[in-house]
């Protein structure tokens, strides 16, 4: 916003700073009595050898005056700079409106790639509640960094290579048919992986045949190989009917199974680096120095692991894409596993191991338990989308049952609830699934930010505002409910930036709901629709710039925003 970069300027002027480095240190304060934009001055004690409120007080001294600010003042180490109210307003709506859907997008990314891995389930697996943060987060993570101007690549890294699949060929060959497996799907495939299980500890037998099955794999035999691309198939066009309801996308689906042919040459690499070590049979890289189990490479039997195909995965996309950053979205549990390969990428000598990035998060459980794959108490992600929408549909029916088009209204909602919910919540905070409070359209939840997006859209329906009127006179919104909403819709770029520093989306989350509920403070103490012409056009105008910026921060998460629910 110009008038936190006009104070910036006076401030970098005043005390011979780097005006970024300013912008970096200015401040909204929460407080309306300290002002618009604040500067702390704790920071500089150390540049300046000076206590911070004397730096303060300093700085005060020789800044310049501005048009931008009626106030500015020093009160112990802070600067505080308060707007004209009617200016701010006109650049913070004018700029919003005039930038429509591009508002909050920036270049800082440009000319940068971000790679995302996300979601990225195993196949012929259950896609559980688990999967649901890993898919949501990665991708709102990809809007976000698009947003900022980076080229973001997604890719959902499939497990989709590996022992088990040994298991469920021999497991298919002694109790599968086709027709179950084509009628029922992955729970099929389920069952009998599960039955593998259970036999296998009567009878080890199976595991030796499992694992004569996935050499097979490995040296490409026929059969071997077909079987496990008709569970591939079978289990990506499940997983493609999730992403389709959550309105997820990818840029590449390429799995473990895509780096088969690529683990040789890295492995040759780490020999030659001489990382390798031996350890009872296995091939080990130590990592001892950094505190940490040995990363395993290579199996007793030679088979690689989940850490090898990390590796080379990781050398892939940097060959291929050449990141800024590689960013991987799994639960916490997997932490030690990043941490080790990460450490093996910067033993071979590269220095972009940096820029390798886990973003770990915690756990989903439900009100009446964990949800655990081995006892069988797993919810299903469709069935748990399809309740969604099926509840949503159960409270439009009592609230709005005239509403048209309310179907595809209450699956935008009832997603869109999902989503949110798990998006608000910081990522390493572990969430338990409760539908009342995800569904509450009063709370802090996605239904409310759609809601009050819609309530912005019936307003400005009503008065048959299409674009904004000439001349509008701002100084009709120098109320301080007004103010506060200019305030605060002025701070959707940084707290896209910030959501990107920190990985985490729920920054976008809860400063919705600050816009929402600092709107609907505004529509309550204020007649939109007002008389007088210059009050209206102003106000509708403002509401305008509401409801782009809503739209636009709900696209970032992932949901929709329908005009009327
Ligand atoms: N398939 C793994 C799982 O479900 C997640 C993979 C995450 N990505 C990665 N590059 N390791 O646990």
């Amino acid at each position: 916003m110009d008038f936190k970069y006009e104070a910036a300027k006076l401030i970098a002027k005043a005390a011979d700073m780097e005006i970024d480095e300013v912008l970096g240190m200015i401040e909204v304060p929460a407080n309306k009595e300290m002002g618009d934009y604040a500067f702390p001055c704790f920071k500089l004690a150390k540049k300046f050898r000076k206590a911070p409120n004397l730096i303060a007080a300093d700085i005060c001294g020789k800044l310049e005056g501005s048009d931008s600010f009626t106030k500015i003042e020093c009160v112990a180490a802070y600067i505080n700079f308060f707007t004209d109210k009617s200016s701010y307003a006109k650049t913070v709506i004018e700029s919003v409106n005039n930038a429509g859907a591009k508002y909050g997008e920036s270049s800082e990314g440009e000319g940068k790639t971000i790679v995302i891995d996300y979601s990225s389930p195993n196949i012929a697996k259950p896609f559980h509640v688990g999967h649901l943060r890993s898919t949501v987060i990665g991708s709102a993570l990809y809007n976000i960094f698009e947003k900022l101007g980076y080229k973001c690549v997604g890719i959902n890294h499939l497990g989709d290579w590996g022992t088990q699949f040994g298991k469920l060929i021999e497991a298919y060959k002694l109790w599968g048919s086709k027709e179950a497996v084509e009628e029922k799907g992955i729970s099929e495939l389920t069952r009998i992986y599960v039955k593998f299980h259970e036999e296998a500890e009567k009878d080890d037998s199976l595991n030796d045949r499992a694992r004569a099955w996935f050499v097979k794999m490995q040296d490409g035999d026929e059969e071997a190989i077909s079987l496990w691309k008709w569970f591939y198939d079978i289990s990506i066009k499940e997983f493609e009917r999730v992403y389709e309801k959550l309105g997820v996308k990818f840029d590449y689906y390429t799995g473990e199974s895509f780096y088969n042919d690529k683990m040789d040459a890295v492995v040759e690499e780490l020999k030659a680096k001489n990382l390798l070590v031996e350890s009872n049979g296995a091939m080990i890289v130590d990592l001892e120095d950094a505190k940490m189990p040995p990363c395993l490479i290579l199996r007793t039997d030679g088979g690689t692991l989940y850490a090898t195909r990390d590796i080379t995965a990781a050398l892939y996309r940097k060959k291929t894409y050449d990141f800024d950053k590689c960013i991987y979205v799994t639960a916490i549990d997997q932490n030690l596993h990043f941490a080790q390969w990460f450490k093996v990428i910067e033993k071979m000598g590269y220095d972009w191991s940096k820029d390798l990035v886990h973003v770990p998060f915690g756990l989903v459980s439900l009100e009446d338990g964990k949800l655990s794959t081995r006892k069988g108490k797993v919810v299903l992600m469709e069935d748990l989308l399809n309740e969604a929408v099926k509840k949503t549909t159960g409270i439009i029916d009592e609230k709005n049952p005239d509403l048209p088009n309310k179907e595809e209204v209450a699956k935008q909602v009832g997603i869109g609830a999902v989503i949110f919910d798990d998006l608000y919540n910081g990522r390493i905070k572990d969430i338990v699934f409760s539908w009342d409070r995800m569904l509450n359209f009063d709370g802090e939840t996605g239904p409310y930010v759609q809601y009050t997006h819609a309530r912005a859209c019936s307003v400005l329906k009503k008065a048959g505002y299409d674009k904004k009127a000439e001349n509008i006179d701002y100084s009709v919104l120098a109320d301080d409910a007004a103010a506060d909403v200019c305030k605060t819709i002025a701070l959707f770029n940084d707290k896209i930036k910030e959501a990107a520093n920190r990985y985490e989306p729920s920054v976008i989350a809860r400063y919705l709901v600050d816009v929402a509920q600092s709107f609907n403070k505004f529509y309550h103490d204020n007649i939109i629709l007002a008389d007088d012409e210059n009050v209206k056009n102003a106000r509708l105008a403002l509401v305008d710039a509401v409801r782009t910026v809503i739209k636009s921060g709900l696209a970032i998460l992932g949901i929709d925003a329908p005009e009327q629910m």
